[in-house]
């Protein structure tokens, strides 16, 4: 638990400051807070890898204020994938395509592509557009937890996870309240005839086969890097252990994570009884981070059957598993 005290602010033209100055800004996204810094600036770049102790072979998102700015960044956009940013942007879906000669090889990992999303949340898109009136074109954003841990859903989550390895003088965190998705962006691959979904998010296969009119193809070994999907990831200290729900023990020292429909053992600590998908999907990560503070050795999860959100809920879950 960090010691420091950080500016934790909502005030968005200091955090352009900051972004403007090459320090480092967390910021509010509909999806999970991000670690924000100038994706033109080196300098600021190489420091967002330094505090999350990722390695430099995972490759950033940029976000950027509205799909007209995306040109910067990619430089060829097929038209489906157009359709579906006319339709999810402002929203949690990141387009990967073909970049732009302008991208730093730090953003992209040395890759011919690039990862680049407009978010949905109002802090966020403020932030985006004041900085685009200062020449500011791009924020790189990964998630503001260190690597391979939980993504942080609050500003209290960030200051945990990375209040050691901000600098007081200058780097922020951006206050915008809770994230409402609270699962990270569908990663959509554009480069090819179909789209081939890199790591599922409340953007639904369905959905962007209904928009594209193109099936959805499934991610081959071939497929750009995406970090999310290393086995082990989105970690509590706690074991996470995936259980039918005839299969939890009563023990005390353990939580539970699962729909509200599911009987839980009167010793164990419920973490998250969700009425529906949408709130076990915005409420995991705070009740994966809830059963660390509590010390728990153990967090039970039963998985959600189906498809859509399910799908995006399975997999962090199977990965906090791992
Ligand atoms: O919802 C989100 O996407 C959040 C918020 C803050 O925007 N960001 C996020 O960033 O989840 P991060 O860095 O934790 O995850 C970004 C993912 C990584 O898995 C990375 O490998 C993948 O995007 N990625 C980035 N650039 C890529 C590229 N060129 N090709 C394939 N995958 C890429
Ligand atoms: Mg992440």
């Amino acid at each position: 638990m960090n010691t420091v005290s950080l500016p934790i602010t909502t005030d968005v033209l200091k955090a352009a400051d900051a972004i403007v100055n090459d320090h480092l800004c967390a910021i509010p996204t509909e999806t999970v807070y991000g670690l924000a810094a100038n994706a033109r600036s080196e300098k600021a770049v190489s420091r967002v890898f330094a505090a999350k102790n990722r390695p430099a072979d995972h490759p950033l998102i940029v976000h950027v204020a509205s799909y007209a700015d995306v040109n910067e960044w990619i430089c060829e956009i097929p038209s489906w994938a157009e359709k579906l940013a006319i339709q999810y942007w402002p929203g949690p879906l990141t387009l990967v395509g073909k970049k732009s000669d302008q991208v730093l090889d730090l953003v992209t990992a040395g890759q011919d592509t690039v990862a680049v999303r407009v978010p949905a949340h109002p802090v966020a898109s403020q932030l985006l557009n004041e900085l685009k009136s200062r020449s500011v074109k791009g924020l790189v954003a990964p998630s503001a937890n260190r690597f391979g841990h939980v993504s942080p859903t609050n500003a209290n989550h960030v200051v945990d996870d990375l209040g050691d390895y901000l600098l007081e003088n200058g780097d922020l965190i951006l206050d915008g309240g809770s994230s409402t998705v609270g699962l990270e962006s569908t990663i959509v691959l554009v480069t090819k005839k179909n789209p081939v979904i890199l790591r599922p998010g409340s953007i639904t296969n369905d959905g962007i086969e209904l928009v594209t009119g193109l099936e959805v193809l499934e991610k081959t070994k071939n497929e750009p890097r995406v970090s999310g999907s290393l086995d082990s990831h989105y970690s509590p200290i706690a074991k996470v252990l995936l259980v039918n729900e005839n299969e939890m023990p009563n023990s005390s020292d353990a939580g539970f994570i699962g729909l509200s429909s599911i009987d839980v053992p009167n010793k164990l600590t419920v973490l998250l009884a969700a009425d529906n998908l949408e709130i076990y999907a915005s409420g995991l990560y705070q009740a994966l981070r809830h059963g660390d503070a509590l010390g728990l050795s153990t967090i039970y999860a039963v998985l959600p059957t189906g498809f859509g959100l399910a799908t995006a809920i399975r997999d962090r879950l199977t990965r906090a598993a791992d």
